[in-house]
């Protein structure tokens, strides 16, 4: 089943999509990534796979696309720290024009686990059911590529997030604590184990299903 609805569909993550990206993870999180470190990850980590969400709409096209512009010192966060040693200060590219980008996210393949690093929707289109379009997106690029399970880091107070990772049948596993340097925060490690098995497939075939009526 694609992850497709008649209104958005998932595709790829492009150098092109950086700006819009950008602009999303810098009113998501309050560590966001370098724009550098999307484009090394997108041309240099073989690991990496990201991916968006965009709107079927044929007035927009891929030329809304703005060049970086303003300049802004950034941090990175986590377990992925070490981006921040690529762009120690940045160009932080700014987007013009209406969005094409509604939500983004990420993973790392490391032998038979999707680590997913990053996942965020555009704040005025939450709460419509993007955040499981892009998990979704997420899962299917887990199954391509041969993953056998998923995890992931999610602040102790983003509850929020908790809630839809647990919908997908993601389970708290680990702790770590301290984990996220802004505030000290501690991580929750939450898994989604065997996503091959039918277990985790039919409930998510059912969930997917559902949330493809829901976005019409
Ligand atoms: C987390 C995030 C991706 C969710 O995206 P979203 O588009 O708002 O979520 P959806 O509309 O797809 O909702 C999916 C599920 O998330 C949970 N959820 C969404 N909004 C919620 C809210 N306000 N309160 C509690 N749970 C909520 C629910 O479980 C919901 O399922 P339901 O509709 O059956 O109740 C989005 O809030 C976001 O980008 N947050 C900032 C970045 C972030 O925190 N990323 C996660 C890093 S680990």
């Amino acid at each position: 089943m694609a992850t497709t609805s008649a209104a958005y569909y998932v595709d790829r993550m492009t150098v092109g999509d950086i700006a819009e990206v950008i602009d999303i993870e810098r009113q998501s999180f309050s560590l966001p990534w370098p724009s550098n470190a999307y484009k090394r990850e997108l041309q240099d980590n073989r690991t990496a796979h990201y991916i968006v969400v965009r709107r079927h709409d044929p007035s927009q096209s891929s030329q809304a696309h703005a060049a970086p512009k303003k300049e802004r010192r950034d941090e990175s966060r986590g377990l992925f720290s070490f981006l921040r040693a690529l762009t120690p200060a940045q160009q932080l590219p700014q987007h013009e024009g209406p969005p094409t980008v509604f939500a983004y996210a990420g993973l790392w393949l490391m032998v038979d686990e999707a680590h997913i690093t990053t996942i965020a929707v555009r704040p005025e289109y939450r709460g419509k059911g993007l955040g499981e379009l892009i998990l979704c997106g997420l899962v299917d690029t887990s199954l391509e590529i041969g993953a056998r399970l998923m995890t992931l880091e999610v602040r102790i107070s983003n509850s929020v997030a908790q809630n839809l990772y647990l919908k997908y049948g993601f389970k708290q596993s680990g702790l770590r604590r301290r984990y996220y340097s802004d505030n000290n925060e501690d991580a929750l490690i939450m898994t989604a184990e065997a996503i091959n098995a039918p277990v985790f497939l039919n409930n998510y075939r059912l969930l997917k299903s559902s949330l493809l009526r829901k976005l019409g």
